[in-house]
């Protein structure tokens, strides 16, 4: 069965990937010389540290970029950002910094695009122009405090680890799974899920599942560690992930009138990837929030796969291409969030919606896939879909020995699977069907997600006629 395999391999990690290619470009992209007043806010005479580069970072930089976060360094006091100003120049000129892969060109918005303004750009040029001074301190905004409070307010229901976890990198990046009983009797609608990782500079990303099953109890504590070790998935078969959260990640709750399923007798169960790569190590305790619906909840927000298992990447050739379809939307749906995922060889991917009849509009596309950024995006408006249209991935990968991520050296063919250096092309799409109606007295029954199956496809080559997998 597909979904057995899907729920095997929902969102492997990686061992921890090669993290030189920022520092490429820096080298490959010498400083620029743009007009001395380039989109800077009003008449400047001196770019300084306190009156205008601390107000950027602030803004754009410091949420990873302090003491204990993400970021390996913080950009906080004068000295920080000295330090760096070179590197904040060009990382903020190529704009990979902040970082945020999703195509800003594609034509449905995202929420949370970080995206620098020209003005905050040229604020980094301007300082280093002017020698980097620190400024006047009695200018300086107020520091921001890193709390890490609850974005979304005091939640509903609290769960978390109940005792710390510590990883070993003995053997590169931890995959742990937590279970979180809710101690809820009903069923539950959410709103929104919210985590706050416990240790910042390890938790690489958190992914949240419901175990209906109770497979999970027997597997916690078995090596006498809080958890269990689950590197391809979460122990059980979960179609897709309730929740989430990646570095950078901003929380919102659902709109009136639609609610996440929280199964009755469902155990959350949290699996943390932590990363090696800052080479520090300490115990971690990470918690989860749930928001319950407020109000009368009409629709689910179901999630999706796209997702193309039967491709093989020859060793040694660069530029695969790799697809995956819907053939058909069977119903009026609305998209709300779209979040794509590859593994190391994997370096474009874009989805792309037909209504039928009609030409393909961009939804997202990630031009230079990075690993280690990835997204559950949510679009700023949602998007229409009416029935009959068809969702595309065309994904691509780079299997050859120049491809600086590859796994294996020398590289090997790879297919599908849950190990990093397995690949895979999926791409999760998140949706409301616009006739359910849970609470409506005719009682149209909710929609059952096996009902999108028949519309899979895949697709190895481009060229490849269309076919069925059944
Ligand atoms: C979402 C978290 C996040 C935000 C926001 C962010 N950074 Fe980073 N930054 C990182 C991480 C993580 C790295 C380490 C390299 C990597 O993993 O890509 C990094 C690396 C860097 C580097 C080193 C690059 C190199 O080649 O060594 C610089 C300089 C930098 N960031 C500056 C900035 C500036 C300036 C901003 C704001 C305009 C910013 N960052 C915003 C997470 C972030």
């Amino acid at each position: 069965m597909r979904k057995n395999l899907l729920a095997a391999a929902l969102f492997v990690a990686v061992a921890s990937a090669p993290s030189g290619r920022a520092v490429e470009l820096a080298a490959a992209h010498a400083i620029a010389p743009v007009p001395a007043t380039a989109g800077l806010p009003g008449p400047v005479s001196r770019v300084t540290f306190h009156e205008q580069v601390e107000r950027v970072l602030q803004k754009n930089c410091q949420t990873c970029h302090h003491e204990g976060g993400i970021a390996p360094f913080p950009l906080v006091s004068y000295a920080d950002a000295y330090e760096h100003r070179v590197k904040m120049q060009i990382v903020t000129g190529n704009r990979t910094m902040p970082p945020w892969k999703p195509d800003s060109q594609c034509g449905a918005a995202l929420q949370g695009n970080p995206r620098l303004s020209d003005g905050d750009v040229a604020v980094f040029l301007e300082w280093l122009r002017h020698g980097s001074p620190e400024g006047d301190a009695t200018r300086a905004p107020a520091p921001l405090a890193f709390d890490d409070g609850w974005k979304l307010g005091a939640p509903d229901l609290q769960l978390g680890m109940t005792q710390p976890f510590q990883p070993d990198f003995a053997t590169g990046d931890v995959y742990r799974c937590f279970r979180l009983p809710t101690g809820l009797n009903g069923q539950r609608y959410l709103s929104g899920i919210e985590v706050a990782p416990g240790n910042r500079s390890m938790v690489h990303h958190v992914l949240l599942f419901a175990d209906t099953t109770g497979a999970t109890a027997a597997l916690d504590g078995k090596d006498g560690q809080p958890g269990y070790p689950c590197f391809g998935g979460p122990g059980f078969n979960a179609v897709s992930p309730l929740g989430a959260w990646v570095p950078g990640y901003r929380p919102a709750l659902l709109s009136d009138g639609i609610g996440i399923d929280l199964p009755k007798n469902a155990t959350l169960v949290m699996q943390v990837h932590y990363s090696a790569r800052t080479g520090g190590v300490a115990p971690d305790q990470t918690h989860v929030a749930l928001h319950f619906a407020k109000g009368p909840v009409q629709k689910r927000l179901l999630t999706l796969p796209l997702v193309n298992q039967t491709f093989r990447l020859p060793a040694g050739q660069a530029n695969i291409p790799v697809s995956a379809s819907f053939a058909a939307i069977p119903y009026d749906v609305t998209l709300r969030n779209i979040a794509p995922h590859m593994h190391l060889l994997g370096r474009t991917m874009s989805v792309t919606l037909t209504p039928p009849g009609g030409t393909a509009a961009c939804l997202v596309n990630v031009p230079d896939w990075d690993f280690r950024w990835q997204g559950f995006y949510a679009f700023v408006t949602p998007v229409k879909v009416s029935p009959f249209s068809r969702m595309d991935v065309q994904a691509s990968y780079d299997n050859s020995a120049d491809n600086s991520n590859n796994p294996n050296k020398p590289p090997k063919d790879v297919t599908w699977g849950e190990n990093t250096s397995d690949e895979m092309c999926l791409c999760y799409v998140s949706f409301t069907i616009d006739s359910e109606n849970l609470t409506g007295a005719a009682g149209l029954a909710p929609t059952s997600l096996e009902t999108f199956e028949p519309f899979w496809e895949m697709r190895t080559a481009a060229a490849a006629a269309p076919s069925r997998d059944r």
